[in-house]
This record gives structure tokens, C-alpha cells and sequence, in this order.
């Protein structure tokens, strides 16, 4: 190992997991990995028991939102090896968002020499079955305890895990947000600032007083072309099983990597996939009339998750209840963790 990393263990937990009613992200590790750049370099990396942070009034993450976050997850497979699915993915991602956000990059080494350290401390969390997972939350934000506005000059990585369940019970409906917006083009809608989530707040909230979970985002200048879920990227199906999802080029959504996985089992399962702008209004059309017949969303805590109804212009534009190519890609999912179908080199990382 390249870094030296302090272990400061925790004793084991003592009440049990409730394995088969997994709350998401409410039951964490004994565990987190820590990290701090100061002077210029990555230093004190360290496991510590899972603890609260003691910080500053000033700290300039707090005040001017030098702050992202990751959503990975690691599993266990029945013959029971363990891995994390596609970690070097994630730490590229993260380091797009520390790129925009002015922070330091994280070096592959300290990021995935850290993490590893830290599974190898949080073994009994792993859950038993690849329905459940365990999520891997890191956070990266500035600690300069100074109110200036500017880039910070220290910064504290921290990684925790929670073994967790789905992370939507029951179906789900989006609403389509008609006046509010995610982000627009130059903006940090490609990247997982910790602001463009509070930013969705408002519209969510929106979304529960119509009835709905989510909210589906249109692009900033027109509100007609279809963005990404609040917690999800978007796929639309036809008729005849073609998916459609919005394109990354405009920058202004996420790249998911569960997206990209989708693309990749899409393939593999004999669908096509067209990448392109989708209007608003040839997708609830479609839906009247009968040529999209399911939406979905994707991303690592939801997986793929089959929306029932868009709440937009007034009414819900209802989609039938099956959903057989959710169901499918689902299951070729499974097959991927599982190892059925292989997965491309770097994407199951052992520890
Ligand atoms: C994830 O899917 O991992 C995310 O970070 C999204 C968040 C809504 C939990």
C-alpha cells in the first residue's frame, strides 16, 4: 500500500441488522475512513469509529458549498467474495466534481487504499444477497474556517458505509417540474455538487403535494426538454422495446454510472438505445398514445426504478402497470453482480 493509513478500530456492533427490512441510509458502519489535504498535500489518512464531526462556525463548505458527495456500492456474491461495483468509475467522477468545484484531486491510491481498508473493517455489514447492498457514501468538502470567498486551502475527505434495501417503497410518480430548474448549461449539473441537491429540495417538496416522489427537471431556456429525475437519470421505452434517454453533451445532467451500465446491458440484452433530446411533449403524447409504454429511472441507491405516472399540465399521464423492460434490464443486472454475464475489465473491484 502506498499510503499509510492509522487504524483506530471500533468495537463490533451489538444489535443486530435487520437484513430483510433495510431502511436506505439509516443504519451506518462501526467505521469511517478520513482523509485531510492541508499544505498543499493529502495527509493523516485514518479509520476511525464512526463518529460526529466537531467544526468550525466558519467552515467554508457550510457557507459557500465547496461540497460533493459519491453513491457507490459494494456487495456480496453467495460463493462470497466481495467487491465494489465500478470504483475507479465513481473516483474519476468525483474527481469532475472536485475539478469544477476548484477542490484538489483525490489520488486513485489514497481513494481506493482507504476504502479497502475501511470494507475490510466493515465485513460484517456487507449484506447476504445481491437485493441488498452495501452503500458507500463519501463526502468531500472545505474546511477553511474563513468567511472570504475563494477557494479553500484545506479540505476533509470522509467515507462511510450503510448497508441498505431499496431505496423507494411502493410506486413511483414525477412530477415534471413546469417553472423551477436543475441546471443550465455551464452551470454543475454534470457533477455531484452537494448544492444541486438542495436545489431540488423545493421542487420535491412540490412533487409530494401532487402526490409524486420525484420530480423530473426540463432544460433551463425552454422547459421542454426532459433533464433527469431529482434522484435518477431518465429512460423512456417504446413500443417495440427502443429506449430513449437524454444526452450528456449539454452537460447539464448527471453521468450516471448506473446510466452508462443500462447502456451497456441494453446492448447485451438486444435493445437499442437512441441518446437524445427528448421534448416534453412527444413523451406525455407518447404516453396517450400508447408509443411509450414505460419510463424508468437509474442511479446507484434507486438501481432502476419503473415510474407508474408524469404529473404534468395540470393531470397524470399514466403509463400501464407492467414493465417488462425494466424487469429485464433488472435482471440483467443481477446477472452482472452475479457474474453471469461479465462485466468489462475494472468493474467488479475485489477486496
Ligand atoms: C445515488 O444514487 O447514489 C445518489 O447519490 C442519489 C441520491 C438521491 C441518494
Amino acid at each position: 500500500m502506498a499510503w499509510e493509513i492509522a487504524i483506530h478500530p471500533a468495537p463490533p456492533r451489538e444489535t443486530p441488522i435487520p437484513w430483510e427490512s433495510l431502511p436506505f441510509g439509516r443504519i451506518f458502519g462501526q467505521h469511517m475512513a478520513l482523509a485531510e489535504y492541508r499544505e498543499g498535500r493529502w495527509q493523516q489518512a485514518r479509520i476511525e469509529p464512526f463518529h460526529d464531526l466537531t467544526l468550525p462556525p466558519g467552515t467554508s463548505a457550510l457557507h459557500y458549498g465547496q461540497a460533493l458527495f459519491e453513491g457507490m456500492k459494494a456487495y456480496r456474491r453467495t460463493d462470497g467474495t466481495r467487491f465494489v461495483f465500478r470504483l475507479r468509475d465513481h473516483w474519476e467522477r468525483l474527481n469532475r466534481s472536485a475539478a469544477r468545484l476548484t477542490m484538489p484531486e483525490v489520488p486513485y491510491e489514497l481513494f481506493s487504499e482507504l476504502l479497502q481498508t475501511l470494507l475490510h473493517r466493515e465485513e460484517n455489514f456487507f449484506p447476504p444477497s445481491l437485493q441488498q447492498a452495501l452503500y458507500i457514501r463519501p463526502v468531500y468538502f472545505a474546511t477553511d474556517p474563513w468567511l472570504g470567498v475563494r477557494p479553500s486551502e484545506t479540505y476533509l475527505l470522509l467515507i462511510y458505509v450503510t448497508p441498505v434495501g431499496p431505496y423507494y417503497s411502493g410506486e413511483v410518480r414525477a412530477f415534471v417540474e413546469p417553472e423551477l430548474t436543475r441546471a443550465a448549461i455551464g452551470g454543475t449539473g454534470a457533477i455531484k455538487a452537494a448544492g444541486n441537491y438542495a436545489a431540488a429540495l423545493l421542487s420535491t417538496k412540490k412533487a409530494q403535494a401532487v402526490g409524486c416522489s420525484v420530480s423530473l427537471w426540463l432544460d433551463a431556456t425552454h422547459r421542454e426538454l426532459i433533464e433527469e429525475f431529482s434522484t435518477m437519470n431518465a429512460f423512456f421505452v417504446e413500443k417495440g422495446g427502443r429506449l430513449l434517454t437524454p444526452p450528456l453533451e449539454r452537460g447539464t445532467i448527471l453521468a450516471g454510472i448506473t446510466r452508462d451500465t443500462i447502456l451497456f446491458l441494453a446492448a447485451k440484452v438486444g435493445l437499442e438505445v437512441e441518446e437524445r433530446e427528448l421534448s416534453i411533449y412527444e413523451i406525455t403524447e407518447g404516453i396517450a398514445q400508447g408509443r411509450i409504454t414505460e419510463v424508468f429511472g437509474t442511479g446507484t441507491a434507486a438501481t432502476i426504478m419503473p415510474v407508474r405516472a408524469l404529473y404534468f399540465a395540470g393531470k397524470f399521464w399514466t403509463l400501464p402497470s407492467e414493465n417488462p423492460v425494466a424487469q429485464k434490464l433488472a435482471q440483467a443486472y443481477r446477472a452482472l453482480l452475479s457474474g453471469d454475464i461479465p462485466a468489462p475489465a475494472g468493474w467488479i473491484h475485489r477486496v
